[in-house]
């Protein structure tokens, strides 16, 4: 059995689809064992409490920088033994010593097909309202691994998602949400727990 790590900062709507993956037994043997918060006040938090799964809170302005925060989540998430670290809506970008300590064994859930709308400053329905001005027919979610290249790292699943007339930002999340990332996160999350992903040359390989 692995032990998943899940890292939220808002509504929490993607761990609460790993939740329910996980009630109908489909993560391949995977545990939510611990959902650690970048904000104290994260819905998020309440979804962890509901299904009795264990919670901490770890916030950006406790630490003086960066690095002492990206070092506070390396020990948090060894005291876990996370085999897995899920990004679900978490947004503070951590730094190297983070990927080095789980190399390949933290994934990341964004609403956008990358490498478009993705890296800095792309978070939440930022990512859609810039895809809505561009005027892009089809968007969509990636699931990958995180590297110290913010929204870099190996690509895992993806899935296209229709853009409509007339959709707002709040359409489009909502639309890329249910469509795609509730969907291909968890799915990302069995096949890690079945081990059927691999990375070769930089580039993930999904056997099924
Ligand atoms: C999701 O759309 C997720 O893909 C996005 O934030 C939202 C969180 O919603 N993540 C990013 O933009 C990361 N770059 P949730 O808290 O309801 O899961």
């Amino acid at each position: 059995m692995k032990n998943i790590v899940v890292l939220v900062s808002g509504g929490g709507t993607n761990l609460q689809a790993l939740i329910d993956a996980e009630r109908r037994g489909e993560l391949g043997g995977g545990k939510i064992t611990c959902v650690i918060s970048s904000k104290a006040d994260a819905y998020a938090l309440r979804r962890a409490k509901n299904a009795f799964i264990r919670t901490r809170v770890l916030e950006r302005k406790d630490y003086p920088d960066i690095a002492a925060y990206s070092k506070a989540m390396a020990d948090a998430l060894k005291e876990a033994e996370a085999d897995l670290v899920v990004y679900a809506g978490f947004m503070t970008i951590l730094d190297g010593q983070v990927c080095d300590a789980f190399p390949y064994k933290m994934m990341n859930v964004h609403p956008a097909l990358i490498p478009s709308f993705c890296g800095k400053g792309y978070y939440g329905l930022r990512v859609h309202e810039e895809a809505l001005k561009k005027g892009v027919k089809v968007t969509g979610a990636t699931v990958h691994f995180v590297t110290e290249d913010c929204d870099g790292g190996p690509i895992i699943l993806q899935k296209a998602v229709a853009v409509k007339n007339g959709d707002t930002p709040e359409i489009l999340q909502k639309r890329v949400m249910e469509e795609a990332e509730w969907k291909i996160l968890p799915e990302a999350v069995r096949l890690f727990c079945e081990d059927k992903i691999k990375v070769v040359d930089g580039i993930a390989v999904v056997e099924e």
